[in-house]
């Protein structure tokens, strides 16, 4: 194995992998299939009770996990989380960034208020932006890392009524070049995932009028968040060791068809 691949390999029990929402979906199953992979947890959420549930889940099934809660919209908030985790992290290295807390308010364009915009691109961007511009640089310096971001399919696809979040995300995708640019030469491989329709809370309440949209995919179905998280497992991991910059689509088909 080479110098290269050695440092991008199995990270030590002492590694740290920060999963932002992973208090339920994608960022819960991330969280739990990182920690069987030897990680130690950062939870983060809003949400406190969900968060001490997945650190639960993880310590039950044998792991170690912290959980810290923040509102990403509140970049205040988001400062306060960094300091935490570096309290928490205490020397240790975190070697796997995941940001996947997102989301946003969908609404028209002109129905958009100003606020509305700015948390979408507070949480979807700049949070993501100020986490890796603290955590980057530090597993650059150890010439090791991984980073995935969780964008959309709402990146290269528009749907009427999400322009906001759309950009924001697209915002993000750009963000996984502009990182593999800058950290990337020095051991930190930055990727995205896109999901497209995922069973989750997101989607709870709207899900009987998508029936017919889902059944038309080439899956025939919606995604589950176990597979879009092994999908991120495996961009962390080193079998992963020369993906970099790159960005999968977990949509079952529906990128590469014209849905009829
Ligand atoms: N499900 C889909 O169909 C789909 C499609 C495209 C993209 N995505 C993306 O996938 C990612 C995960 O979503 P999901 O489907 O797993 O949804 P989910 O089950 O609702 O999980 C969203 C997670 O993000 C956290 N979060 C949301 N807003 C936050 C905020 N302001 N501050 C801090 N944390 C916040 C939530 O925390 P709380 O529990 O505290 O609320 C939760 O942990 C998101 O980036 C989403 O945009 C999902």
């Amino acid at each position: 194995m080479n110098a290269k691949a050695e440092a991008d390999g199995p990270m030590t029990r002492d590694s740290w992998a920060m999963v932002t929402g992973s208090t339920s979906g994608i960022g819960r199953e991330t969280a739990l299939l990182l920690a069987e992979d030897g990680y130690q947890i950062l939870v983060c959420g809003r949400d406190r009770d969900r968060a001490a549930e997945t650190r639960k889940m993880i310590v039950s099934a044998g792991g170690h996990a912290v959980d810290l809660v923040a509102d990403l919209t509140d970049i205040a908030a988001v400062r306060r989380l960094i300091d935490e985790t570096r309290q928490v992290l205490d020397g240790d290295p975190l070697d796997v960034l995941i940001n996947n807390a997102g989301g946003g308010v969908f609404a028209p364009t002109e129905a958009t208020t100003e606020n509305m915009f700015d948390d979408a691109f507070n949480l979807n961007v700049k949070a993501p932006y100020m986490l890796a511009g603290e955590f980057a640089p530090l597993m650059a310096e150890r010439g090791r890392g991984a980073i995935v971001n969780v964008g959309s399919l709402g990146t290269r696809m528009a749907a009427s009524g999400a322009s906001a979040f759309q950009a924001a995300k697209a915002g993000l995708s750009m963000l996984t070049k502009s990182w593999t640019a800058e950290y990337g030469p020095r051991g930190v491989r930055v990727n995205s995932v896109d999901p497209g329709y995922i069973l989750t809370r997101v989607n709870e309440d709207i899900r009987d009028m998508f029936g017919n949209y889902l059944a038309s995919l080439p899956a025939g179905r919606g995604g589950t968040p176990q597979e879009v998280a092994e999908v991120i497992r495996f961009l962390v991991s080193p079998q992963a060791s020369y993906v970099q910059g790159a960005v999968l689509t977990v949509d079952g088909g529906k990128n590469a068809v014209v849905v009829m």
